[in-house]
């Protein structure tokens, strides 16, 4: 009884560490696909390569449900997946749906047509892959009217944490803040659209204000595959083993990895 959690790299650690304090007893399957990150430089034929390459490898681990917990390949792989190559036995599903139901305040599965919500500006962070798909605003768009997005595409955030420079990744989260302000000077609510941004949370929400606010993925997606888990209990795979999968060297993001989640993760080449 597996499910496999699935990110071009170390970002969707973030989501991983969420799900698995929210369902102990579930073995999940980690894919960190490190040896081509990051994907938010890539097209969309690439990013869908790469994606049902590595999806098709937690399948073999034993999971018949696998979260992209990565915007990018969510926004770029996962409609054109899910319309004609996941298997009927299996599912696949993304991180933006828990994250505008939380902000447009809609119960799963509520499929009422789009109303006002509380929120009207809306700082938009995620990777210029993420932000060029538009995906975000049109997933916002079936729920939610009267909603202005600002999307700011913040190139090299992604590749500085996967570097480790936790520096630079500052630097650059701070520098995208306030590119985005001089767009959108007062926004009241920003979402970090991109699974790696929660490792620089304090960043985001120091530059952007303390009246902002942050909203990220990791719980809201814990939330959700807990409802969905208690719906659809078959779809906890064979699989029963915990895994860390890497395409990338082993060693190098097992390091990474025990560092962000202070806790020692082990990979093994995928
Ligand atoms: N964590 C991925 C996301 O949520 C990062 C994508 C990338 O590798 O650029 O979009």
């Amino acid at each position: 009884m597996a499910v496999g959690i699935f990110d071009s790299g170390l970002g969707g650690l973030t989501v991983l560490d969420a799900v698995t304090r929210r369902l102990p007893d579930v073995p999940f399957v980690y894919f960190g696909d490190n040896g081509h990150a990051p994907y938010g430089v890539r097209d969309a034929e690439d990013v869908y390569q790469l994606t049902t390459s590595a999806v098709s490898r937690m399948f073999d681990a034993g999971c018949d449900l696998v979260i992209l917990a990565c915007n990018t390949a969510s926004a770029a792989a996962l409609r054109r997946m899910q319309e004609s190559w996941i298997p009927a036995d299996k599912r696949v599903l993304g991180v933006f749906v828990p994250l505008i139901e939380a902000l447009t305040e809609r119960k799963w599965g509520d499929n009422s047509p789009p109303r006002e919500v509380a929120v009207k500006h809306v700082a938009l962070f995620a990777t210029p892959a993420t932000v060029a798909s538009r995906a975000f605003q049109r997933e916002l768009a079936f729920r939610a009217i009267g909603v202005d997005v600002e999307a700011q595409a913040c190139g090299g955030v992604v590749d500085a944490i996967e570097d480790g420079d936790m520096i630079l990744a500052e630097a650059l989260v701070r520098s995208h803040v306030d590119a985005l302000k001089r767009k959108m000077p007062s926004p009241e609510a920003a979402i970090l659209g991109c699974t790696h941004y929660p490792l620089m949370h304090d960043t985001f929400q120091d530059a952007l204000g303390a009246d902002v606010q942050v909203y990220s993925q990791a719980n809201l997606v814990a939330e959700s595959l807990a409802d969905y888990l208690a719906r659809h209990p078959k779809m906890i795979g064979p699989g029963t083993e915990s895994m860390f999968l890497t395409t990338g060297d082993p060693r190098r993001v097992s390091d990474r990895a025990t560092q962000f989640l202070r806790r020692k993760i082990e990979f093994a080449a995928a």
